[in-house]
């Protein structure tokens, strides 16, 4: 692909439906906008509903005609995470697009309402249901995509499969890292499976590389100006998330990053992970585990 892809590439695509999570603010802000610039209906996931009406009206300040629908989901509980899936079966029947995008960083030590450690819950636990749960709509159509976000920072952290809820000792950056490796796991793996089970459905991992968000909130108040200086705006932060979103070359499988110095800025590109996050006994066993703690069981 070209050195600087730019959404110029892809034309109308008016009558798809996308769900994206966490589109109040950032990159999934960025996202949501992007798709409805090439009239895709979007439906704003949001765990505050104030804040994506006013999401909402910013995309719709820019473009007018955009169909946005705000559908509220928690991604930290289970309860929320399926009747959000109702909603959008019972309202659109079908699905393009889905976004796993909902994401906080580094929080302090809490439990959610299902028993698992925040982090986890929020990044990947319930974007596993979520997927599993919205599955049906997404084979309806030929070619739907999953993206799954992760980041670089996967390589802070394994699975710890002894100690899945860090209920032994909370490190926020452990925790944090172990979810983003989750995510980059589930995706690499939803792809295989959807591909052994022959449905036209396609997963892909994207990271932004490090881009100016919310997403530094618990980060202490001196430090986040400094991070600041090495971020990108988050419009181009949420290039990869869009590239492998709606770009025709995208097979299933790939992992999408900016493609400048060290992956922290830059256009998006095909990115390579590392052995473990490709590892398919381990992916195997983190499937299991996901099925079991979130009671949703898909493509096993
Ligand atoms: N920014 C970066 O440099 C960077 C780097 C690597 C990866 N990422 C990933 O990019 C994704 C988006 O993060 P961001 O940087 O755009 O940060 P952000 O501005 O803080 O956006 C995070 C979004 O997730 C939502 N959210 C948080 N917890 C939620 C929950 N329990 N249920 C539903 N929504 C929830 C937030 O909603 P509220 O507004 O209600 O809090 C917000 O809309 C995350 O997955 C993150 O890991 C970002």
């Amino acid at each position: 692909m070209g050195e600087k892809w730019s959404m110029d590439r892809v034309g109308s695509l008016s009558g798809k439906v996308a769900v994206i999570t966490g589109a109040s603010s950032g990159i999934g802000y960025e996202t949501a906008l992007g798709l409805a610039k090439k009239d895709i209906t979007v439906i704003l996931g949001c765990r505050d509903l104030t804040k994506a009406q006013k999401a909402k009206s910013a995309i719709i300040y820019h473009y007018p005609t955009a169909q946005i629908d705000c559908l509220p989901i928690d991604t930290s509980s289970l309860r929320s995470v399926s009747a959000f899936a109702t909603l959008v079966e019972t309202r659109y029947g079908k699905l393009d697009l889905l976004i796993n995008n909902a994401g906080i960083m580094m929080s302090p030590y809490h439990v959610t309402e299902d028993g698992f450690e925040n982090q986890f819950a929020t990044n990947y636990l319930g974007h596993f249901a979520l997927t599993g749960l919205l599955l049906p709509l997404l084979k309806s159509v030929p070619g739907s995509r999953v993206v799954t976000l992760t980041s670089l920072s996967y390589k802070w952290a394994e699975i710890d499969f002894d100690d899945l809820q860090a209920k032994k000792g909370y490190s926020r950056r452990t925790a944090y890292g172990q979810s983003k490796r989750a995510c980059l796991i589930f995706a690499y793996e939803l792809q295989r499976r959807l591909a052994g089970a022959g449905y036209n459905v396609r997963s892909v991992a994207a990271h932004p590389g490090l881009a100016k968000t919310n997403l530094d909130k618990y980060f202490p108040a001196l430090i986040r100006p400094l991070g600041s200086l090495f971020l990108q705006p988050a419009r181009q932060g949420a290039l990869p998330v869009l590239y492998a979103a709606l770009e025709t070359a995208i097979n299933g499988g790939e992992f999408v990053g900016p493609n400048g110095f060290q992956q922290i800025r830059g256009y998006p590109g095909m990115v390579d992970s590392d052995d473990y996050s490709t590892d398919i006994k381990v992916a195997g066993r983190l499937w299991k585990a996901s099925e079991s703690l979130t009671n949703v069981s898909y493509l096993s």
